[in-house]
């Protein structure tokens, strides 16, 4: 079956949050709350160097509108369910449809972090993922030295699995060692 045919959730309610398919628009929020955690980011993530704009922001949204659209990487951008603020965002990417496997990624605002919001909208995703999806195994990937990202996937229920020595860039051009994290439909 070619993956456009596919059926995927576009929102996921959890107790505190919806996550939410990317829609045109988007940036200007996603822009701020990036710009405001900066400095959590910074290590992380390849995309907030340089800073984003809010043009470059609704590029990225509507580039992740058409992978969604198209099956290729499902972005969701979650939204607080007490005051509809943008909270962060987290997705399934690396797809292979024949596993079927996913990764998946997530970041937070800063200014809402530490309240198990990640957690919660991880554990949705993936359980999205296994029961919508069929998914066989879902994978969380991190550098060794991210342990707010480790301690998301343990939360989650993620098992460690593997470290694979020097298998990427750091955004400072370091070499990372990467920490995989997994859960399979067996599990
Ligand atoms: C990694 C990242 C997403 C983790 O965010 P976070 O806010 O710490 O994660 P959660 O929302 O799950 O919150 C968990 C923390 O809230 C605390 N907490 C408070 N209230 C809670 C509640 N009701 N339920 C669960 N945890 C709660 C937990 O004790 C935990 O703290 P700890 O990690 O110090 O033990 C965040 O640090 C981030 O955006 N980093 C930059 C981007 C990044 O590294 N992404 C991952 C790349 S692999």
């Amino acid at each position: 079956m070619d993956a456009i045919l596919r059926d995927v959730p576009e929102r996921i309610e959890t107790e505190r949050l919806i996550l939410a398919s990317p829609r045109v628009g988007d940036g200007e929020l996603v822009c701020e709350a990036a710009l405001e955690s900066l400095e959590e980011l910074r290590p992380w993530m390849p995309w907030v160097a340089p800073p984003p704009t809010r043009e470059s922001s609704e590029e990225s949204v509507r580039r992740a509108v058409a992978a969604f659209i198209e099956r290729r990487d499902l972005r969701y951008h979650l939204w607080s369910k007490e005051d509809g603020r943008f909270v962060g965002g987290t997705g399934l990417h690396r797809i292979d449809w024949d596993v079927p496997r996913f990764e998946i990624g997530y970041w937070i605002r800063s200014s809402l972090a530490r309240r198990g919001l990640v957690t919660e909208a991880v554990r949705a995703l993936a359980q999205a993922a296994f029961e919508q999806l069929g998914a066989a195994r879902v994978e969380i990937r991190c550098d060794t030295r991210n342990e707010r990202s480790g301690r998301v996937a343990e939360r989650a229920g993620f098992e460690m699995e593997a470290c694979l020595r020097s298998e990427a860039r750091a955004p400072d051009g370091a070499l990372r060692d990467t920490l995989i994290f997994a859960r399979v439909r067996r599990d």
